[in-house]
């Protein structure tokens, strides 16, 4: 057995040394020493052996599997620095070459418009709330003074999922849940994603309004229009005309719409595409807060009073931006968002 394992080893070294490649020597390492390989038919017949001589060739059988196991790898390893050697002669590495610049996203046109008008009620000590998308009959309409079978309801065409609840159509129902769960003093700003069946180039079904209300004792139309002045002059620049034009919202009485300046042809063009030639731009609506909206949240209207106002934030977008198409904002054209 000696004799015959001796000349296994000498065929195994032989085919070590000639193999130049890594893959081919696991080959032959598990040709000799893997499961079913040649060393494994030497210990099936230790079996046979007397005790003593079995002691001795199982001896020798390990001396031979342990020199091929170091020699399989010590041989692995030159042929692993050769090929790192010959990679490092072939591969250079230019650093000269500019490097591959990352485009960087940027923030919506829409959410940039909403941080702003954000800052500017935080600066006034306004706080935000929000409420559902998903809302009930009672808040989106009934509380707001607009029962069921009330005009006004057209002038929000609804989306709704039964009779009694809809896809909220203003961040007003905010308002009430606010006010029913705080006593005044508040002031609130609510922005939020409101839905209409409605699509145009200034229409879209789904767009974003930021509801604001402030109540306390002797809160007067004064502070609502000085508050709304300084609002309109930090987004649209202080020398921005504003008017305040008699309107109508069941939940608010007075109700007020408020319009700036053309910010295209600052009143000066009868032909006007943006203004179309009356030479104001509508930005928002508001009022002072209903006595039946403070009773349906349980305020006394003889001791608090309040105002409120609502915007569209893509529509404040496309003013600031001079954008003329509503829809470009939920197109996600890459080319169009970029800009901003
Ligand atoms: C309201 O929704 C009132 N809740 C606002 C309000 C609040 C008044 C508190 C008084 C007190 P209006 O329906 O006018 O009002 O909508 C407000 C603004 O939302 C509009 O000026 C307009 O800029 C925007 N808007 C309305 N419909 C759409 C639409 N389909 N797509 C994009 N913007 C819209």
């Amino acid at each position: 057995m000696r004799e015959r394992l001796e000349e296994l080893l000498n065929e195994a070294r032989a085919e070590i040394e000639e193999t130049g490649l890594k893959d081919a020597l696991v080959g032959v390492k598990s040709k000799y020493l893997g499961r079913k390989g040649l060393l494994q038919g030497f210990f099936k017949e230790l079996g046979a052996l007397a005790v003593d001589e079995r002691k001795r060739a199982g001896e020798f059988i390990n001396t031979v599997k342990q020199s091929l196991e170091t020699e399989i790898d010590s041989r692995l390893s030159a042929i692993h620095a050769e090929e790192q050697a010959e990679r490092l002669k072939t591969e250079k590495l230019d650093v000269t070459l500019p490097g591959r610049a990352r485009s960087l996203g940027s923030i919506h046109p829409v959410t940039r418009t909403l941080y702003e008008v954000q800052d500017i009620f935080a600066s006034l000590g306004f706080g935000i709330a929000e409420g559902p998308e998903v809302e009930i009959d009672y808040y989106n309409f009934e509380a707001l003074n607009i029962p069921r079978d009330h005009p006004a309801r057209d002038m929000q065409d609804t989306f709704y999922i039964n009779e009694e609840v809809l896809l909220r159509t203003h961040t007003s129902p905010v308002q009430i849940r606010v006010m029913e769960e705080h006593p005044p003093p508040l002031r609130i700003i609510a922005p939020g994603t409101v839905y209409r069946r409605d699509s145009d180039v200034t229409h879209t079904p789904m767009f974003h309004q930021v509801e604001g209300f402030m109540v306390d004792t002797n809160v007067t139309f004064s502070n609502l229009k000085g508050v709304l002045t300084h609002f309109l002059h930090s987004l649209f620049g202080d020398s921005i005309e504003v008017r305040f034009r008699p309107s109508f919202f069941p939940f608010t009485e007075p109700s007020a719409e408020v319009d700036i300046r053309c910010v295209i042809c600052k009143g000066k063009s009868s032909t006007c595409r943006v203004c179309k030639g009356s030479g104001w731009l509508e930005v928002l609506g508001a009022g002072m807060i209903h006595p039946e909206v403070f009773k349906s949240v349980k305020y006394d209207p003889e001791k608090v009073s309040g105002f409120a106002f609502g915007l569209g934030i893509e529509r404040i977008a496309m003013l600031k931006y001079g954008i003329d198409d509503i829809r470009l904002f939920f197109e996600n054209d890459i080319r169009f968002l970029s800009q901003y």
